[in-house]
């Protein structure tokens, strides 16, 4: 991983740049959203159509979540968490995740440690230890970040924040294809409910809720395909890059 560069120079972007004044932040859009918004997918197409770095920060909260299951660290040992969190030693290469040296990728993706995760991502203490191991994945030319609160907390200043949405039956149906693509079975009744869980669970938190930050530009991907909302994010930020607020490029 990266070496960190820390949110709070980003205020670079907003200086007028001198001889002595540090280089702009690279430029971040953050897609946030609830389970199976397609937010996974469409921010890492647009990493790929722009050549940027991405971010995916659900799975640092399913590796702590597998690290506890491993190291038999209950959900309520908040501190034992959190030092699983800081610790974690983990690396990301192309679609896949080390944790330790083990691919983990197949793992991380079972409803399971989704589920597990979210009851850990309430730990404001999880959240703090892993803070900086996302700031840090900020380099040139630029981050595309998923999650939930990329637009709120870990990336306030990104130059272009979208909250991408989509219905219960329809995110249920999104998981239950991407589930039976993989051979897993499942019931999408259940699918249904697991959302709505996670859902209230994510909303319902004190530490860094879901919710869209008051800048966000609201997507609803009901009803569109999952190319059509790429391009729309793209669009997006094409125009920012046009009106000078896109950041370094
Ligand atoms: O794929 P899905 O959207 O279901 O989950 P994920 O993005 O892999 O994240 C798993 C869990 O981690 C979520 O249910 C959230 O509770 C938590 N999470 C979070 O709190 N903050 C983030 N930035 C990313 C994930």
């Amino acid at each position: 991983m990266g070496r960190g560069t820390r949110a709070e120079s980003a205020t670079a972007n907003a200086s007028p740049a001198g001889p002595s004044s540090p280089p702009p932040a690279p430029p971040v859009i953050a897609i946030d959203g609830p389970s199976a918004s397609g937010k996974g997918t469409v921010a890492s197409r647009v990493a790929a159509a722009l050549g940027f770095h991405y971010l995916e920060s659900g799975a640092l909260y399913r590796l702590v979540a597998l690290a506890s299951l491993r190291e038999h660290v209950r959900p309520e040992e908040e501190e034992r968490l959190a030092g699983l969190a800081a610790g974690l030693r983990a690396e990301f290469s192309g679609d896949r995740v080390l944790l330790d040296g083990e691919d983990v990728s197949d793992a991380l993706r079972s409803e399971h440690c989704g589920n597990l995760a979210s009851a850990i991502a309430r730990l404001a203490a999880v959240r703090a230890a892993l803070l900086g191991r996302q700031r840090a994945f900020r380099r040139p030319p630029g981050l595309v970040a998923d999650g939930r609160d990329m637009g709120t907390v870990v990336f306030p200043d990104a130059c272009l924040k979208v909250f991408l949405t989509a219905s219960v039956p329809v995110r249920a149906e999104r998981r239950y294809k991407q589930l039976k693509d993989k051979g897993i079975r499942a019931s999408l009744a259940a699918l249904s409910r697991d959302l709505e869980e996670r859902d209230a669970r994510d909303t319902a938190r004190s530490a860094a809720p879901l919710r869209p930050a008051p800048d966000a530009i609201l997507l609803d991907s009901s009803d569109l395909t999952i190319e059509e909302v790429v391009q729309r994010v793209l669009g997006l930020y094409r125009q920012r890059v046009a009106e000078g607020t896109g950041g370094a490029v």
